[in-house]
């Protein structure tokens, strides 16, 4: 019931904004010389949406763009999500939408992601205050934070949840619990409890109304999401509330929260709200969650998957470990010489495109390659499209971390690689989402070996992920007992 008058209100609405922008489009189009990129809108009502969508939710969703690509060049037309929108699959295009974020482009989300994000979040803000916050954030978790406190938290972390481990694992789900458990540690100092697991189930509510069709009254998962979230911004605010009161007693943690007492910023000036606060701290769960534990669970897929890449990566931890022994926990030196390591973190990112591209609106007519995206249209800079495009990476559409070894690997130019983004809004979290995924296959290459408990399918719509959260079975082994080898 819920669905069908979803459906159709969507339909309705489509049929609208279609005719709406294509009769702008036209006029748009009469009115100057300038040309759109070429393409096609699509069906009316729906524009493409549908070939979209039914692409991505298969494991080869690449025709769609290569379809048009080779039809239209790198830079198309097309007609997603109820707007017209002018895609990209050009690295430099993609490059100058990155970089001139807040002067001809903004980034743009649906109202019912803003609500579930909240005012404050980092990824609604815009101008002076985005980028006191952003390098905030960035402050939070550069190399020398992770180097004196965040490694040591991680590899803790992770041991811990790989302990529990036993038979069959659900991999997308371990993952999950560890980068939540990892950011909750890293955002205000708590270490895994009942709290935590308790703010988790409400938290995974919030994160399945992103993915609903945006039209917020009607659904009843957007509904609950809305709900989890104001259950989950509560429990924060208890938090920020506490931790205040022990400030005044002279108290100080090192973690986000600190930061962000510390920090002068806020709407008026003088120190943030407890509302900026905790709309700050979900909007780093948010982006750090799901995104981390998906490249956790993939890179272990794309290796089991290759063999050989799997016995070399070993080959690389099984010394490190041999070196420190059983319980010794990883140090900053010890992450700086797993260099085929950082091969495979760039091969799963760059094949698995967690975020394929991203959104963002023009602010004013803007001329690109001959062509003119008009004020207010929507861009997509692909990433995706880049990554595998076998004119910037040989034989683009296979695993092969070793490319990484050579500079040619690396690609031709420094714009082709953008798995964090780039400009202003480059992620904060690049830097941890490396350490956090080099931790994990440390633990796991050492300790287990696993095959997958049954055939999985990777999709891309919604979001990348597992069908079936990729479950295998392990089994555990010791380097230093061989009776457990
Ligand atoms: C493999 C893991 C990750 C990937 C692939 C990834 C990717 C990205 C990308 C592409 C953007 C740019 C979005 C845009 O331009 O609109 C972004 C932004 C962001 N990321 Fe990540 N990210 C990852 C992990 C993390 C982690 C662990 C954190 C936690 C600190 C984080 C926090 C953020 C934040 C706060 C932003 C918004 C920045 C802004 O708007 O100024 N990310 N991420
Ligand atoms: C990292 O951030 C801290 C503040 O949180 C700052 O003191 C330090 O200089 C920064 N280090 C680097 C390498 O940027
Ligand atoms: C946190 O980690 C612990 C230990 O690995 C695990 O038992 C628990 O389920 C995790 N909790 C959450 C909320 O992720
Ligand atoms: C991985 O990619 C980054 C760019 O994101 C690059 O700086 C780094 O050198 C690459 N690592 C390897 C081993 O090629």
């Amino acid at each position: 019931m819920d669905m069908s008058i979803n459906l159709f209100l969507y339909l309705f609405l489509s049929v609208f904004t279609f005719l709406l922008l294509r009769a702008t489009a036209a006029a748009h189009l009469r009115r100057r010389k300038n040309r759109l990129p070429p393409g096609t809108l699509g069906l009316p009502f729906i524009g493409e949406t549908l070939q979209l969508i039914s692409a991505y939710k298969t494991e080869n969703p690449e025709p769609f763009i290569d379809d048009r690509v080779s039809k239209y060049g790198n830079i198309f037309t097309t007609h997603v999500f109820g707007e017209p929108t002018v895609f990209s699959a050009d690295p430099e295009t993609n490059r100058f939408i990155l970089q001139n974020e807040g002067r001809l482009f903004e980034s743009s989300y649906p109202g019912s992601i803003q609500n579930l994000l909240g005012r404050h979040s980092l990824l609604l803000m815009r101008g002076t205050l985005h980028k006191r916050m952003h390098s905030l954030t960035m402050s939070f978790a550069n190399s020398s934070i992770l180097k004196d406190h965040l490694l040591a938290d991680i590899d803790r972390l992770v041991r811990l949840n790989l302990d529990s481990w036993t038979g069959r694992v659900f991999l997308m789900e371990e993952a999950k619990k560890i980068t939540f458990n990892l950011t909750v540690k890293q955002l205000m100092s708590f270490d895994p409890c009942e709290w935590t697991e308790n703010l988790m189930k409400e938290y995974m509510l919030v994160i399945e109304g992103f993915f609903t069709i945006p039209l917020p009254v009607f659904s009843s998962t957007y509904r609950k999401a809305i709900q989890a979230r104001r259950k989950v911004a509560e429990a924060l605010g208890l938090v920020v509330r506490e931790r205040r009161k022990e400030r005044e007693g002279g108290e100080r943690k090192n973690d986000m929260l600190e930061a962000l007492f510390e920090g002068d910023g806020g709407v008026g000036g003088g120190g943030f709200s407890d509302e900026e606060i905790v709309d700050f701290m979900l909007a780093l769960l948010v982006a750090g969650y799901d995104t981390t534990s998906t490249i956790m669970t993939l890179a272990v897929k794309f290796l089991t998957e290759t063999p050989h890449a799997l016995s070399h990566l070993k080959e690389e931890h099984v010394e490190i470990r041999l070196r420190k022994g059983e319980v010794e926990s990883l140090r900053w030196e010890d992450y700086k010489s797993m260099p085929f390591t950082q091969c495979v973190v760039n091969e799963t990112l760059r094949i698995a495109n967690i975020i394929s591209g991203v959104f963002r609106r023009a602010m004013t007519d803007i001329n690109i390659k001959g062509y003119t995206i008009p004020k207010g249209w929507k861009v997509f800079a692909s990433f995706r499209a880049v990554h595998l495009d076998h004119e910037h990476f040989k034989d683009a559409r296979s695993f092969d971390p070793w490319r990484w070894q050579s500079n040619a690997g690396s690609a031709s130019s420094p714009n082709v690689f953008t798995p964090f983004g780039g400009g202003p809004r480059h992620c904060p979290g690049y830097e941890l989402a490396r350490v956090e995924l080099s931790v994990f296959l440390h633990h796991l290459v050492t300790r287990f070996s696993w095959v997958p408990a049954e055939p999985d399918k990777l999709v891309f719509f919604p979001t990348t992920r597992m069908l079936k959260r990729y479950p295998i079975i392990i089994q555990r082994r010791s380097l230093f007992d061989p009776c457990k080898e």
